[in-house]
């Protein structure tokens, strides 16, 4: 669980940052969802997932990743547009401390299906143990 930088290839018109699936990013990616306009003070996410894992990026302002391996949590500031986070699946993950003009985007490698989440802490707990 670590923040992985990606190259910004910028040049005088601005930046641009690239990412391809199984190359910068650790699997195959399927869906992608964007998070936007959440309120103050408001905890997202806050589940775990049996197979889907995640890839997050704020795209724009930033947030608080909270990572939770049922052993050791983690807290990750995501607070510029080349600054990556994977979560793997059987992780349990909030996401908190948006900033007004938060844009989180994440990348999956499954389809969003309601049967891959764990929402539970203490099934989360007994699944991983
Ligand atoms: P939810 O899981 O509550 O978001 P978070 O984990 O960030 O708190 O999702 C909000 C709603 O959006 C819920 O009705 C499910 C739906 N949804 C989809 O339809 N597809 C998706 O890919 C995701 C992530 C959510």
């Amino acid at each position: 669980m670590s923040i992985i930088l990606h190259e910004v290839l910028g040049d005088n018109r601005g930046q641009l940052v690239a990412i391809e699936e199984s190359v910068n990013v650790p699997f195959d990616i399927k869906r992608v969802f964007y998070i936007y306009g959440t309120q103050k003070k408001v905890s997202r996410g806050d589940h775990s997932h049996y197979n889907t894992k995640q890839y997050l990026i704020a795209v724009n302002g930033s947030c608080k990743i909270t990572l939770d391996n049922g052993k050791t949590k983690q807290t990750f500031d995501l607070d510029e547009p080349n600054k990556g986070l994977f979560q793997d699946a059987l992780i349990w993950g909030s996401m908190h401390d948006f900033s007004d003009d938060c844009v989180l985007l994440i990348l999956a490698n499954e389809y969003y299906d309601e049967s891959d989440y764990i929402r539970d802490y203490q099934e989360f707990l007994d699944v991983i143990h």
